[in-house]
């Protein structure tokens, strides 16, 4: 239904980049405690492979064992884990107890917030100027000009392994932004 010209589509990504590491500070800012959780959280060691996937980490940096995350994490739920890049992503756990196939960026295409999961309103709802998205993940509300980012979730040896997404945005039905 919009239509967004092609000038706008390619977000500015040393924006995105700096506002990360503002974010990062901010965070870590508050107390030395929290530091090494949320260092250790997005910027894990030897995150880097060869082959273009990487395995999810829990808030903790451990890998997430797709059996174990679902004893804890109930239908409809979105948590974050560490995803590709180290860029914070959301598991989603389908209706049917499974893990969705698909992992969502939280980057807010905005200025580069990340979006907190909202169970009330089923929407990911960004606390900095207001975008808005719908479950999957697919912008609802600007200024946000783009869905946020996906993933493949993949099940690999019991664990999930997030592989850059490069086919056609399914929420969209367009070439994804981010590829
Ligand atoms: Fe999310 Fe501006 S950074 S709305």
């Amino acid at each position: 239904a919009t239509s967004i010209p092609a000038d706008d589509r390619v977000p500015d990504m040393g924006k995105r980049e700096l506002m990360n590491l503002l974010l990062l500070g901010a965070l870590s800012l508050p107390t030395a405690g929290m530091l090494v959780p949320y260092a250790s959280f997005f910027v894990p060691p030897g995150s880097g492979s060869g082959s273009g996937g990487t395995v999810a980490k829990d808030a903790l940096g451990n890998d997430v064992i797709a059996s174990e995350w679902i004893k804890i994490h109930g239908p409809g739920d979105r948590t974050l884990t560490q995803g590709l890049k180290g860029d914070p992503t959301y598991l989603v756990v389908e209706p049917d107890r499974t893990i969705a196939t698909y992992g969502i960026n939280a980057v807010c295409t905005h200025l580069g917030c990340v979006v907190p999961w909202n169970a009330a309103e089923n929407k990911f709802i960004c606390p900095c100027h207001g975008s808005q998205y719908n479950n999957q993940g697919k912008v609802v509300r600007g200024p946000a000009p783009l869905s946020l980012a996906l993933a493949h979730a993949d099940i690999d040896d019991g664990k999930v392994l997030f592989v850059p997404w490069v086919e056609t945005d399914f929420r969209t039905g367009e070439n994804p932004w981010w590829a």
